[in-house]
This record gives C-alpha cells, structure tokens and sequence, in this order.
C-alpha cells in the first residue's frame, strides 16, 4: 500500500496478484470508521466491492474467484457477479457496492474511491 486519504485508497496493482482478492480499509479518523474495500484482480483488470457480502456480513475474501467473473462466498455460497456487484445465486438477495477504481497509466498505482 502506498498511502491514503479521507476520501480515496491509493494501492500498487502488484499488491493483488491476478485471479486473488485483498481486503483493504478506507482511512478514517478512527479505526472503527475504517471501512474495508475489497480489491479483486480478475484476469489482470481491478475492481473494488463492498467487502461483506450482503447475506450474513462475513467475509468474502475467505471466497473464491470463478474462471467466469464471480465471486463465490465460502460461507453458504451467494455468488456475485465482479464487475458490476450483482447477486447471481443466494441466499444473499442484496447486490454489493462498487467503488471506482481508476488504474494510472504510467507506473503501477491504483487508486480507489470511496
Ligand atoms: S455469508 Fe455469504 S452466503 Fe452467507
């Protein structure tokens, strides 16, 4: 991780290897205002995603990424479509937030907005 601000997560792409999922946090004045952001690089493009997934809040970076463009929850198994956040199968009925991810041109630096 290179360095945050209030309002945007500045990462390297090497920090999320291809077809690997990383949580991160948004900075905030407090820990506990710290909301985490999950970096997913699908087949070497990045997105970001709530980091909960909606059924019962646990982690979905403990999930796994399909060959197809899901994330499948390892939980109880909701699957997810990456790039737009959408439930694909259940039990969760709710879609994930997505957060903008804007890749520099030069260099590796990837910027994330909250
Ligand atoms: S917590 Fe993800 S499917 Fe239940």
């Amino acid at each position: 991780m290179i360095s945050q601000n209030s309002h945007f997560l500045k990462i390297k792409k090497k920090d999320v290897p291809e077809n690997s999922m990383v949580e991160f946090y948004f900075p905030g004045q407090k820990p506990s205002e710290r909301k985490p952001v999950l970096v997913i690089n699908y087949k070497g493009t990045l997105f970001a995603l709530e980091a909960f997934c909606t059924h019962e809040g646990l982690s979905l970076e403990d999930g796994f990424i399909t060959d197809d463009g899901k994330i499948v929850c390892a939980w109880h198994g909701s699957v997810f479509d990456i790039k737009i956040g959408k439930v694909v199968d259940g039990p969760a009925k709710r879609d994930l937030h997505i957060y903008k991810v804007k890749e520099e041109k030069k260099g590796d630096k990837v910027v994330i907005y909250e």
